[in-house]
């Protein structure tokens, strides 16, 4: 891990992460974030939460969420986060997560949250009915990482546009409290082919717990078979893979599934279309 705090910041490297108990985990989820969180348990204190106020934002039915806030924290277990190395715990446990984000809500500005694409995305023409939770939903985002004045943030590239918020949030309050570093300015790691998986169906849309489609995406409780038949059914185009990534470009769904692929068995693009360069998706 690079070490990327400023100058001005003085405290120690450490990682902090979240998932929402909305619903069942997808293999994006897997290589988007759970994978990191178990990489980085060795390199730095490491905290990984079960957002579950988040998940409120939309709504839950109530004994649902307890059940789902307990799956995803097996769901850490499974993948191989130890809870003798990482905290894992829910948001709802430590109340000083909403009390710091009312903070933040009012270091923050309209004006950011307005270009938030995911409030966007997810609200479409029906702004007037979201919950207020939703809109302000990056603020406490931004509280749960700072609270806990983490260095670095792994997630899928979904959520830039967040961490990008954290920062400018740990900036102006540093700057209006006069308090040079006394926030860091938090890294996302997102690199590598795991960080946006896409739909089964469609190259375009990302994997989703949301997309009404089972067939879209590959669940981790999913089965072998169901796997297996889930990645034989899934979109692909006629043509056979080339020998380089450059010759991709306009294949959504070839460029995900060997995306997945390298991101499945460690590697990069270039070294999955190095082996099966010329070859079908049927053999692939
Ligand atoms: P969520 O399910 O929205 O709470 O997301 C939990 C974590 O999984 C976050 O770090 C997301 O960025 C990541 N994630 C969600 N969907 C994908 C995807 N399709 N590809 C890669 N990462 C993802
Ligand atoms: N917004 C994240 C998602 O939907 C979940 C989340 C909440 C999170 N708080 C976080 C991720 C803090 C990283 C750090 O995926």
């Amino acid at each position: 891990m690079t070490d990327v705090r400023p100058a001005v910041y003085s405290g120690p490297q450490r990682v902090f992460s979240g998932v929402q108990p909305s619903g069942d985990l997808h293999l994006g989820n897997y290589l988007g974030a759970l994978v990191k969180f178990v990489a980085m348990q060795d390199d730095a204190e490491c905290l990984y939460c079960v957002v579950d106020q988040h998940a409120i934002t939309q709504w839950q039915e109530p004994a649902k969420l307890t059940a789902q806030t307990r799956e995803i924290a097996a769901a850490y277990l499974a993948a191989g986060v130890d809870p003798a190395k990482a905290i894992i715990f829910p948001q709802s446990a430590v109340p000083q997560h909403t009390e710091l984000a009312w903070i933040f809500q009012c270091v923050a500005r309209v004006g950011w949250l307005d270009r938030m694409t995911q409030f966007k995305d997810k609200v479409g023409k029906n702004k007037e009915r979201a919950s207020v939770g939703l809109y302000t939903y990056p603020v406490l985002q931004a509280a749960d990482i700072l609270l806990y004045k983490a260095t670095h943030v792994p997630v899928g590239e979904d959520q830039k546009q967040h961490l990008e918020l954290t920062r400018d949030i740990a900036a102006k309050f540093n700057h209006d409290f006069d308090r040079p570093g006394f926030f860091p300015l938090t890294e996302a790691l997102i690199e590598g082919p795991g960080a946006r998986i896409m739909s089964l169906r469609d190259g375009s849309a990302k994997m989703s717990k949301s997309d009404p489609s089972d067939q879209s995406r590959i669940n981790l409780t999913d089965d072998a078979d169901t796997i297996a038949s889930k990645i034989r059914r899934a979109k692909t185009d006629p043509a056979p893979l080339p020998d380089h990534i450059e010759a991709l470009a306009d294949r959504p769904e070839a460029t995900n599934l060997v995306g997945m692929l390298a991101a499945m068995t460690g590697t990069n693009p270039a070294s999955v279309l190095a082996e099966f360069a010329g070859s079908g998706f049927g053999p692939f």
